[in-house]
């Protein structure tokens, strides 16, 4: 927004940045704040962050860049009663200033309010949201995320997705893009939506998996990122209805420990990325930076429940772990690598999709979860790659195959053995800053009882 045209006259700027002015330094160096800075006249932009006022009146004002403290008489602006979260625009003139955090000040020729905001609004972005309910925040979340701590969690979040994406492209994964409507589901269980969809009925996708499966077929490699729909019942601080799944395929892999192994790379690219690009945002949420996951190992399930038996005196579980046990597995994975993380394969073959290989004779799945820090981030595993092996899958569990045909009918062009995972985005954003409930890391979460905002 450019000041207006009374300014451009009297201070008769020019296009050139103001000759005698030293270099911009500090935060402001490539701030697009500073939309206009010739001749020392500058137009600024945002949200009132503070507005006090004494012998001299302090209006700091804030953007998506930075903030810059402005400063006039008292009577000088007196008439438009600024307020927190109002939304203006201030032109004045650029002075250094030792005592501001940006090294400068701007003397307030002008203000605009653009929008002002409501009387009535149940916290602002600027004070301490600790003792702000966590419906609250959802209610009014843009509102939330102009406060710097909420608004890095989704900064971090989309870093994540950014540096997936970076990696994966670098290892000629192609990005694919699959239907959230589908006929059936791919995950089996009842956690399936259904939707009308004109006189029959269709479901919203538990997962891409189908699809990725087939894109192995067509790209060898692939990924996609996307949300998903589980109609899950239950409140739990892990659980949404609908969530947002980061997931691959690829193929020509000898077994899941291939699988394994491209995660460990990737979680320790993403890790390193982010430790580097958001050092500080990152420290205001953990003490360590995020650790190399090179080394994060993997246990079968079978060893697993010994552990739990011997350590742990757990002697409830048989076919599946609980929360509380994946607790307790990377507690136990901390003490001896000093990361708590561990990879877990071979879980039971029937608690586990149609699609799974196999981890020999036993009933063992060539299948794994990866639990970070206490929580269950990633499913992932071979698949079955030959048709035969898939309708005698479906068999076994009731399924009449032709009820598949349409995915089977993949399997006929030459689909070689292939595996990948799916990481819930949500999930892995709290583990990695701590948040006690996934709903923190989720601008709008869906839940059983929550459709709005
Ligand atoms: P799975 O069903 O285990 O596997 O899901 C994979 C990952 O998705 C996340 N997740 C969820 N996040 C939030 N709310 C939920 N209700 C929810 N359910 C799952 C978890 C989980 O580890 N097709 C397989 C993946 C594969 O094998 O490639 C699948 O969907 O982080």
């Amino acid at each position: 927004m450019a000041p207006p045209q009374s300014w451009l006259q009297q201070n008769s700027p020019s296009e050139e940045v103001f000759a005698g002015w030293p270099e911009p330094v500090s935060a402001y160096s490539s701030n697009p704040f500073l939309i206009l800075w010739t001749r020392k006249l500058l137009s600024a932009v945002g949200y009132v962050a503070c507005a006090s006022s004494g012998k001299t009146t302090f209006v700091v004002l804030k953007d998506c860049s930075g903030e810059v403290q402005c400063v006039a008489a008292p009577e000088s602006i007196k008439e438009h009663h600024l307020k927190l979260e109002d939304a203006i625009e201030i032109v004045g003139q650029v002075r250094r200033e030792a005592r501001a955090k940006s090294g400068y000040e701007l003397d307030i020729l002008e203000v605009r309010v653009l929008n002002r905001s409501g009387q009535n609004l149940p916290f602002n972005s600027f004070s301490n949201l600790d003792s702000v309910g966590p419906e609250t925040l959802i209610e009014y979340r843009p509102l939330a995320v102009r406060n710097e701590v909420i608004g890095n969690v989704f900064r971090l979040q989309a870093a994540l997705l950014r540096f997936f994406r970076e990696f994966l492209t670098q290892r000629r994964f192609t990005e694919i893009i699959t239907s959230k409507l589908v006929a059936s589901g791919t995950e089996g269980g009842t956690n399936l939506f259904e939707v009308k969809y004109f006189d029959r009925v269709a479901y919203l996708a538990q997962s891409p998996q189908f699809y990725k499966e087939h894109g192995v077929a067509g790209f060898e490699r692939v990924f996609e990122t996307g949300h998903v729909y589980r109609a899950e019942p239950h409140a739990t601080s892990r659980h949404l209805t609908e969530y947002y799944s980061l997931d691959l395929e690829f193929g020509f892999i000898d077994g899941p420990e291939d699988v394994i192994q491209l995660e460990r790379e990737l979680l320790t690219y993403i890790f390193d990325r982010v430790n580097k690009d958001s050092a500080s945002l990152l420290s205001l949420y953990r003490k360590q930076p995020l650790p190399s996951m090179l080394d994060v190992p993997c246990w079968e399930f079978e060893k697993c429940l010994e552990l739990l038996r011997e350590r742990f005196n757990r002697t409830d579980l048989t076919d599946d772990l609980d929360p509380e046990a994946e607790r307790q597995l990377c507690q136990l994975a901390e003490k001896d690598t000093g990361i708590s993380a561990v990879f877990v394969v071979g879980f039971p073959l029937l608690g586990r999709p149609f699609y799974t290989a196999p981890r020999g004779t036993t009933g063992a799945a060539n299948s794994f979860d990866l639990l970070f820090q206490g929580v269950e981030i990633t499913t992932g595993g071979q698949r079955l790659h030959r048709r035969e092996d898939l309708e005698k899958a479906l068999r076994g569990r009731g399924i009449d195959p032709t009820n598949f045909e349409s995915h089977l009918r993949m399997f006929d062009l030459g689909m070689p053995p292939h595996g990948g995972f799916a990481i819930g985005l949500e999930r892995l954003t709290a583990q990695i800053l701590s948040l006690p409930n996934i709903r923190q890391a989720t601008l709008y979460p869906r839940d059983r009882t929550k459709l709005t905002p």
